[in-house]
């Protein structure tokens, strides 16, 4: 608007009173004095004032750069004075990210177009940026461009308001990620806890299955064994020989040829489908020997009735011995699952940090199912004061990122110790290593190396979190091809603190 109307051009204030002053000595002086220039100085006056009073920075600068006028509000902004601008041009205060920017801006403004949209950031005189936003415009001497004139808006708060805004998006996100991160970590835990219960269950499903009939079966033959009156000498005798019977099943063609020798004997004696009892006489692992001295405690009439007995009590045994197993197998996860969860004591006790340890080696014992795990454990250190089970995430972070590391088969290596009021757990694996690079950005949160969907990068962060901050501990981590160590150091328990926990 302003510069459409070459009569308002802007001077300064000095320049607006010497002039008005001389108007007034030729007011005084002619009878008649010429409206015409009374009128420009209301004018500019009027405009002077709009432009000293307006709430937008408003800077005229001339084509070199030299600051021709700037107005009130861009003063209190920048705080530069008069004299500060008389020596500086208008790019001593544009930031130097912007500058490059500004300067393609200036140069379409001289030559007479208008920047309708201009944002950057200037310096203020104590140092501080300043970011505004607003346009340029020309102003004309003829078809001269003579200065541009800029009006600006300081946007600090907006910009501020905006990042506030993007802050909260990014730390929502994040709470969600992380959130994910655990489903994701509860699912891959369920999943091998669920194969780990799986073999038991399924082995004592199998083998209550035919309780029923080798029980029957066992019965039948006793029953015969019994028509023959046999005394009770002879049962003891074969019952001990049975409590010697001991499977060994770490060869496989051994019980196989055994197999073999048990059916050549039987078929010597007369037993008729020995090739039925055969296998389960050699993996209970009875040999001939054994059945030759039961053999001598029956008629032989009796013998097919003694091998049928022989074998089926063995069955049963062996059922019976597979369904212990299997259950104390179901009872240790159970319990496991028990301590890693920690449904059963208050979130913040001392512990002794081998459990958590046991626990999570448990709990993960589907994963680990091909690695090596030595514990080198000094069990006289004191106990740790924990929060929660939230250490046990910690054992399973490192844990799960060092089977990763050596593709699922390889060596692990679990130390724990004291050291200068501290315990420390070492975790140590063969895996391929971390490279140089990539080291000191191991504990940063979505820092990942795994193909995408495989990692989200929080495994790492989570366990910085809980060892730094949750414990008041440390943690660091060394590498090299074939040996990675995370090396935690967690503050024991103050007496007091475990005297408070006792009562
Ligand atoms: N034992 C290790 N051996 C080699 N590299 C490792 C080991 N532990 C961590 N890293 C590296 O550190 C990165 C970050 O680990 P972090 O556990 O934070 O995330 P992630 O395992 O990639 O993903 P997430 O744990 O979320 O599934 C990994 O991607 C891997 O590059
Ligand atoms: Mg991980």
């Amino acid at each position: 608007m302003l510069e459409n109307n070459p009569p308002a051009t802007i001077r300064s204030k000095v320049r607006l009173r010497r002039a008005a002053g001389s108007l007034l000595e030729i007011f005084k002086l002619e009878k008649h004095p010429p409206t015409t220039d009374l009128r420009l100085v209301e004018s500019e006056q009027r405009y002077q004032a709009v432009i000293e009073n307006a709430s937008h920075m408003i800077q005229s600068v001339r084509p070199d750069g030299t600051f021709e006028f700037v107005n009130k509000a861009w003063k209190t902004s920048l705080g530069y004075t008069d004299e500060d601008l008389a020596n500086i041009t208008i790019f001593a205060i544009i930031h130097p990210d912007y500058l490059d920017h500004c300067m393609a801006d200036f140069m379409r403004a001289i030559r007479g177009e208008t920047v309708e949209f201009l944002e950057t950031r200037f310096l203020s005189k104590d140092g501080r940026t300043v970011p505004v936003e607003g346009s340029v415009t020309s102003r004309f001497l003829g078809e001269e461009v003579v200065a541009t004139h800029g009006f600006f808006r300081d946007i600090t708060e907006r910009l501020h308001a905006r990042e506030m805004e993007e802050r909260a998006a990014q730390l929502e996100r994040e709470e969600r990620a992380r959130y994910l991160e655990k489903m994701a970590a509860l699912g891959k835990l369920s999943a091998g806890l669920a194969h780990e219960l799986n073999n038991p269950a399924a082995a004592v499903q199998r083998a209550s299955a035919g309780l029923r009939e080798t029980l029957q079966r066992r019965d039948t033959a006793m029953r015969q064994l019994a028509g023959v009156c046999l005394d009770p000498g002879s049962w003891q005798a074969m019952e001990e020989i049975l409590g010697q019977v001991q499977p060994d099943r770490s060869d496989p063609v051994a019980v196989s040829e055994a197999e073999g020798v048990i059916e050549a004997w039987m078929e010597d004696h007369d037993v008729a489908r020995a090739w039925e009892y055969a296998p389960a006489l050699a993996e209970a692992g009875i040999n001939v020997q054994q059945l030759a001295a039961i053999a001598n405690q029956v008629p032989a009439t009796s013998l097919p009735a003694a091998v049928r007995w022989v074998t089926e009590t063995l069955v049963f045994g062996e059922s019976t011995e597979i369904i212990a197993q299997s259950s104390r197998r179901i009872a240790e996860l159970v319990q496991a699952i028990k301590g890693y969860t920690h449904m059963d004591r208050a979130t913040e006790h001392d512990a002794d940090i081998h459990d958590g340890l046991e626990n999570t080696l448990t709990i993960l014992a589907h994963q680990l199912r091909n690695v090596d795990v030595h514990r080198q454990y000094d069990r006289s250190i004191p106990a740790i004061r924990m929060y929660g089970n939230t250490l046990n995430q910690v054992w399973t972070n490192i844990l799960d990122n060092a089977v990763d590391a050596m593709n699922g088969m390889g060596r692990i290596v679990i130390r724990t110790g004291l050291h200068d009021d501290q315990v420390i757990v070492e975790i140590e694996d063969n895996g391929k290593g971390i490279p140089t690079e990539v080291l000191p950005r191991i504990f940063e949160p979505f820092f990942t190396s795994k193909p995408q969907g495989q990692g989200t990068g929080l495994g790492l962060d989570t366990v910085w979190r809980i060892v730094t901050q949750e414990h008041d501990g440390s943690i660091t981590a060394t590498s090299e091809p074939g040996r990675t160590v995370f090396h935690v150091s967690l503050p024991i328990a103050s007496p007091s603190e475990t005297e408070g926990a006792a009562a």
